[in-house]
């Protein structure tokens, strides 16, 4: 199990040479706008955005791609999977670039298929332990926004500043859909937005309700709702909150 971050020191002159030190933690569930929130804040605090979402992402396309059914797999198994496994997450100015194994695969971990896999991946233990030591040592510098279901709670429990951004599962499904090119709905192409909306609800129970480490606001995180304002309204209240904080 490795990875590998030799250009992060890079990007983060490239994005923002005198970048403070904090660490920006970033959950919440599917569709609640974390990603443009993190891209956004990252852009105008000069951190480097971590999106762990892409790691679970691209693990469980590599378990796709051995063609065994995702229940026939047992911890263990994963586990020596994942022992074989490179993931390397290149932070750019929009989002990350994602290496599976040397390859770029972040054009293939969109589709419903991986997105149904990264959720069932994600509740083996030995594989969120693999996660969050690779995101400790991505982060551990500081200057970085990290989003992800566990980054206040569990990754950076310590973290400067925590966001949990939340919205209603309507709200958050239609958004989705409305991001989804047809070529990411999945093999149906004309997936419809209550389906959507259906397995957004589907992955969110399997997410707050596994028994490690569920998506759950940290103590001390700030709730931001979305359901009743727009993106561009979310973000501004992301800045505010960092702002405060640094200030
Ligand atoms: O954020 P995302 O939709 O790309 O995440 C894909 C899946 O990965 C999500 O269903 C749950 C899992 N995940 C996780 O368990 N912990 C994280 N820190 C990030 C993602």
């Amino acid at each position: 199990m490795s990875t590998d971050f030799r250009s992060q020191e890079s990007d983060r002159k490239e994005l923002g040479g005198s970048a403070p030190k904090i660490i920006v933690a970033i959950d919440g569930p599917a569709g609640a706008g974390k990603s443009t929130i993190a891209r956004h804040l990252a852009r105008h605090f000069g951190l480097l955005n971590l999106e762990t979402g892409a790691m679970y992402r691209a693990f469980a396309l590599k378990v796709l791609r051995t063609g065994l059914a995702l229940d026939e797999w047992s911890a263990a198994d994963l586990q020596r999977l994942a022992g074989e496994t490179i993931i390397h997450l290149v932070p750019t100015s929009g989002e990350n670039r994602v290496f599976l194994d040397g390859e770029d695969v972040t054009g293939e971990l969109r589709n419903a298929a991986v997105t149904d896999a990264a959720s069932r991946v994600s509740v083996f233990p030995p594989i969120r332990a693999w996660m969050v030591r690779l995101q400790q040592q991505m982060g551990s510098a500081g200057g970085v926004v990290m989003e992800g279901r566990d980054i206040g709670t569990v990754v950076f429990p310590h973290a400067d500043v925590k966001i949990f951004l939340d919205a209603a599962p309507e709200v958050r499904g239609m958004r989705r859909f409305e991001q989804m090119g047809a070529g990411q709905r999945g093999a149906k192409a004309e997936q419809q937005p209550e389906e959507v909306i259906r397995e957004l609800r589907e992955r969110d129970k399997r997410d707050r309700n596994r028994a490690d480490s569920p998506l759950k606001p940290a103590e001390d995180a700030v709730v931001l709702d979305s359901t009743d304002m727009t993106l561009a309204e979310a973000v501004k209240a992301a800045e505010r909150i960092v702002e405060a904080r640094l200030a």
